[in-house]
């Protein structure tokens, strides 16, 4: 059966990466691949374009690289589930959300879940991570409809195996875990004796931040990934039962112009330098974390700089890579998933895997 995709955020990053994948990777081709994809309909913030019968490879790439030749103008995402419904064969539709908006495009999932038979795969944490709990529950109840692994770690199995353990009743003790590759960056850089300033500001002038850096360092990004975990393990929880210690005080986070906000970190490096050397002289080392402890049935949920063990699981990570270990009824000892935490090639491919979960009917080829 042919799966139809509509991908919104077409023309950015991640967008960008999925539709050059499924074109190169030959899914598009039902002579090739066993569980075909057809891209028909791509969108950005402004522009659509759409096709009853899949658009072509030239249409995609051309729409991707934003030449808007033949593509129209939209106002609002309504016009979008619109188009997706004129559709009139029996080949199901996934829309895939590779953008970062937030309460419009929750909107959108509800009304696709609630009201069609479409379903969704989002990059995007921000329908599930800021949503309400009951929406939460609405978006993610059945599987073949809506797939958000690629919302924590770029993808890797974190989601689906806290779901899995919800669902065979493995009663969840703790998760920890570094779910940030800016933060792995700074830490390990920190450790090679680098001063913080310069190494935010390297981090910054490569792109690996957000464009003002203050919105990693606040940590609030770690604190959406942990909530969406809590969730997929069946807590009801929500931003504000996250403790979240910034790696900076938040008088800092205060300074809106970026400039300026990298210039003043220099005020904080000696202090980095001390909190490093002092763990390192106690075999410990410095690693941003979210800790996620159930043992006393209500969660307690923190996000913070920790001193862990330097041969501990966390202590062993290095760089941009992430990693959890869940602990539960099963897995006293723990168990660990370590993978990039981002990456563009990684999370489309990722995204892929959630398309393939969502076909009523996926074969396999022999
Ligand atoms: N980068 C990674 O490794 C990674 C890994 C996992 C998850 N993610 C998540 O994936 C998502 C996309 O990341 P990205 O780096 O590709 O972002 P990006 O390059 O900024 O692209 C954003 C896309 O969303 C579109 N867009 C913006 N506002 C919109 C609106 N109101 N309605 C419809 N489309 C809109 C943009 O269109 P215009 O071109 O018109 O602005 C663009 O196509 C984010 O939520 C991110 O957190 C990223």
């Amino acid at each position: 059966m042919i799966q139809d995709v509509f991908i919104i955020g077409a023309t950015g990053r991640v967008g960008a990466a999925l539709i050059n994948q499924i074109i190169k990777k030959g899914d598009i081709d039902n002579n090739f691949h066993v569980n075909p994809t057809r891209i028909m309909g791509l969108a950005s913030s402004t522009h659509v374009v759409y096709a009853q019968k899949g658009l072509s490879e030239q249409q995609a790439l051309d729409f991707t690289n934003k030449h808007h030749d033949g593509a129209k103008a939209y106002y609002d995402l309504n016009e979008l589930f619109e188009l997706a419904n004129r559709k009139s064969d029996e080949s199901s539709l996934a829309f895939v959300d590779v953008t970062s908006v937030n309460e419009a495009m929750t909107e959108f999932h509800k009304k696709v879940i609630g009201s069609s038979a479409h379903g969704i795969v989002t990059a995007n944490k921000n329908p599930v991570a800021l949503s309400d709990y009951e929406t939460f529950q609405l978006l993610t109840r059945n599987p073949r409809r809506y797939g958000y692994r690629c919302s924590v770690m770029a993808g890797a199995e974190a989601v689906p195996f806290l779901r899995d353990l919800r669902d065979l009743n493995d009663s969840l003790k703790s998760i920890q875990g570094c779910f940030s590759g800016t933060f792995g960056y700074i830490t390990s850089e920190l450790e090679k004796g680098r001063e913080f300033s310069a190494i935010v500001m390297g981090a910054y002038s490569k792109g690996y931040t957000e464009p003002h850096p203050k919105d990693d360092l606040s940590g609030i990004d770690v604190a959406r990934k942990i909530v969406v975990l809590a969730r997929s393990a069946g807590y009801n929880v929500g931003m504000n039962d996250v403790a979240i210690k910034p790696l900076v005080p938040n008088n800092y986070l205060e300074e809106g112009n970026v400039k300026i906000f990298l210039d003043k970190l220099k005020e904080l490096d000696a202090e980095f330098k001390g909190r490093v050397a002092q763990a390192m002289k106690n075999g410990l080392a410095l690693r941003y974390a979210a800790t996620m402890d159930v043992s006393n049935k209500k969660p307690v949920i923190e996000v913070a700089l920790r001193e862990v063990p330097k041969q501990g699981q966390l202590g062993r990570i290095y760089g941009t890579m992430n990693k959890i270990i869940i602990i539960s009824e099963s897995y006293p000892n723990g168990y660990c998933i370590e993978a990039p935490g981002a990456g563009l090639e990684v999370t489309a491919r990722n995204i892929r895997r959630d398309l393939l979960d969502l076909l009523p009917e996926r074969k396999i080829s022999f």
